[in-house]
């Protein structure tokens, strides 16, 4: 054990800001718009995460600890969580750098002292406009698209195939980016292709948006996680016209993780993080619609200790240790 949970202070900011579907604009929302934040411009905010202007035009992407469950935000906040995320896509970054470049440029310098841990400053990418959606495992609307098509988004599989069964090879399924409210939804390969401007870009992002699967999913395989499937976001960095990765990066967030020792394919598998708030929300009636019910203390405590786990199962390395390295030069790590 690390350190008592209870060294971790919660400083999260525990409002949710305007909500807008869309990548982040070139120009700020609304330059007033600065309410809760750190004095700077916000552009965007999603359901756990706020994106803010940086003065030399590069962005800071902060991660509060909101959680959603049935796409729906929780008004508790699980204690530390936007920390380890934010820390774990830090993690991957740094390892699949030699796979495809990224838009990570600091977790300290420019980052404001207050968001440190959370917030990454990042390199402001053109968005491609699809989530590139990486399969290894058949679950969630890729096991409902199955059983009514016996394929995936058009990818034909072997018959009898069961929920939650290991795929012969990771697929690519890519979606487009739904708006606020509605799901995603599932597109076809020539959709997509025209989507982000051509054949040659879509066999690249497949290509790569594979590769950083298997990375992540043998890296985790190891330390007893599976990684069912998870989603990518690229953009074209305008300074050198490469793709590049943006967004969080194989987070639970953005993935589906199981616990590999209770993996039983024939049925849905528990969730490494949410599922101790999807087995509670089930049981208060709460048909999953927004506003979600607030979350009791013991089960936030249960989640909160899912995440910390993941992170130091995935990284090796202890949450304060993380906290430390980005807090350094503004002070004593302030915890979460
Ligand atoms: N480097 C980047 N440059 C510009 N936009 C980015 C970059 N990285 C991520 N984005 C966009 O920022 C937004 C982040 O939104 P997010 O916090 O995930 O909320 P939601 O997806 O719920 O709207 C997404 O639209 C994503 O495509
Ligand atoms: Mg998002």
């Amino acid at each position: 054990m690390w350190e008592s949970m209870n060294a971790f202070d919660q400083t999260a900011p525990t409002t949710t800001g305007p909500a807008a579907g869309e990548a982040v604009p070139s120009a700020p929302v609304s330059a007033a718009d600065t309410s809760g934040g750190p004095g700077l411009p916000l552009l965007h905010s999603g359901k756990v995460r706020d994106t803010y202007e940086l003065p030399d035009g590069n962005l800071l992407m902060v991660a509060s600890d909101r959680i959603s469950t049935f796409d729906a935000v929780h008004p508790t906040t699980i204690h530390c969580k936007g920390k380890l995320l934010t820390g774990l896509s830090v993690f991957w970054f740094e390892q699949t750098s030699e796979i495809v470049p990224n838009h990570l440029i600091s977790f300290a310098e420019d980052v404001p002292d207050e968001m440190r841990g959370r917030g990454l400053k990042v390199k402001r990418l053109k968005m491609l406009p699809i989530e590139c959606v990486v399969r290894g495992y058949l679950a969630g609307s890729g096991w409902a698209d199955y059983q009514a098509t016996g394929a995936v988004c058009g990818i034909e599989l072997p018959p009898g195939l069961t929920e939650s069964a290991e795929l012969p090879e990771p697929i690519f399924t890519p979606a487009t980016k739904a708006d606020v409210g509605e799901h995603d939804e599932n597109i076809d390969a020539a959709t997509a292709a025209e989507l982000v401007g051509g054949q040659e870009t879509f066999d690249r992002l497949r290509e790569l948006s594979i590769e950083l699967y298997e990375f992540g999913r043998n890296h985790a395989r190891e330390r007893g996680i599976i990684l069912a499937d998870t989603k990518f976001e690229f953009g074209i960095d305008s300074d050198t016209g490469e793709i590049t990765l943006g967004d969080e990066v194989l987070t639970p967030d953005s993935s589906r993780f199981w616990p590999a020792d209770e993996y039983e394919p024939g049925g849905p598998q528990p969730s490494f993080d949410k599922q101790f708030v999807r087995d509670w929300a089930a049981g208060t009636g709460w048909d999953k619609s927004s506003p979600a019910p607030a979350i009791p203390q013991d089960v936030e405590m249960q989640t909160r200790q899912r995440y910390m786990e993941a992170f130091v199962r995935l990284t090796g390395e202890p949450p304060p240790s993380w906290m430390a390295r980005a807090s350094a030069g503004a002070g004593p790590a302030a915890g979460c």
